[in-house]
């Protein structure tokens, strides 16, 4: 049996899509059944569209606060037997509802080597360090910010830290399409 997941993404979406093209190929035995964003302005919306995903927009503003945001999108969830949330750029804090319906079934992509480079602008933050030693990680999702258990890392070498951030960034994206592929592959085939 396939496995239902949703992807959860906040802006363009290339993780979204790499994930999206393997479930078409049948190359993740998955179905992206739904992509949920907080940004309606999110490039992945149009992605969606596309694909012909149904893409469902959440506004936490219009929430009294993450609980009660978290709680709608789990109806929606409910409603279509999601197994798996799958977070690509995804720009918010998973809470105590989605965590507690969902243990060890929420999955996120970070760029860099972790426990280095927590949080926003990572790729950046390495660079600034100095540090060549880039990186992806895969891991499971905890209350903190990219905290939890670690699935999968790949190492990234940049021989040169003067080249133009556009370039080492493509670099990091490249092996961050190819190492959740494969990371999804070993969990839900
Ligand atoms: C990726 O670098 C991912 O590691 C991070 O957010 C970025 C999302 O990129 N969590 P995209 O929207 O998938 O292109």
């Amino acid at each position: 049996m396939k496995k239902q997941i949703a992807i959860f993404a906040s802006g363009n979406g290339s993780n979204a899509q790499a994930i999206i093209d393997a479930c078409k190929q049948g190359v993740i035995n998955a179905t992206v059944v739904i992509i949920v964003t907080d940004n309606p302005n999110a490039f992945v919306i149009k992605r969606a569209a596309k694909e012909n995903i149904d893409c469902k927009i959440f506004k936490p503003k219009v929430f009294t606060d993450k609980a009660s945001y978290e709680n709608e999108i789990l109806k929606l969830l409910t409603a279509l037997s999601i197994e798996w949330i799958v977070l690509a750029g995804y720009m918010r804090l998973i809470g105590t509802v989605l965590l507690t319906e969902y243990p060890k079934k929420i999955i996120n992509i970070h760029p860099s080597l972790l426990p280095k480079y927590k949080g926003l602008n990572a790729i950046k933050q390495a660079i600034d360090n100095n540090d060549n030693e880039l990186g992806v990680t895969i891991h499971y999702v905890d209350a903190g910010m990219d905290t939890g258990e670690i699935i999968d890392q790949e190492k990234i070498t940049i021989e040169d830290l003067n080249l133009p951030m556009e370039e080492i960034e493509a670099m990091v994206h490249n092996v961050e399409h190819k190492i959740y592929v494969t990371t999804l592959q070993k969990l839900l085939n």
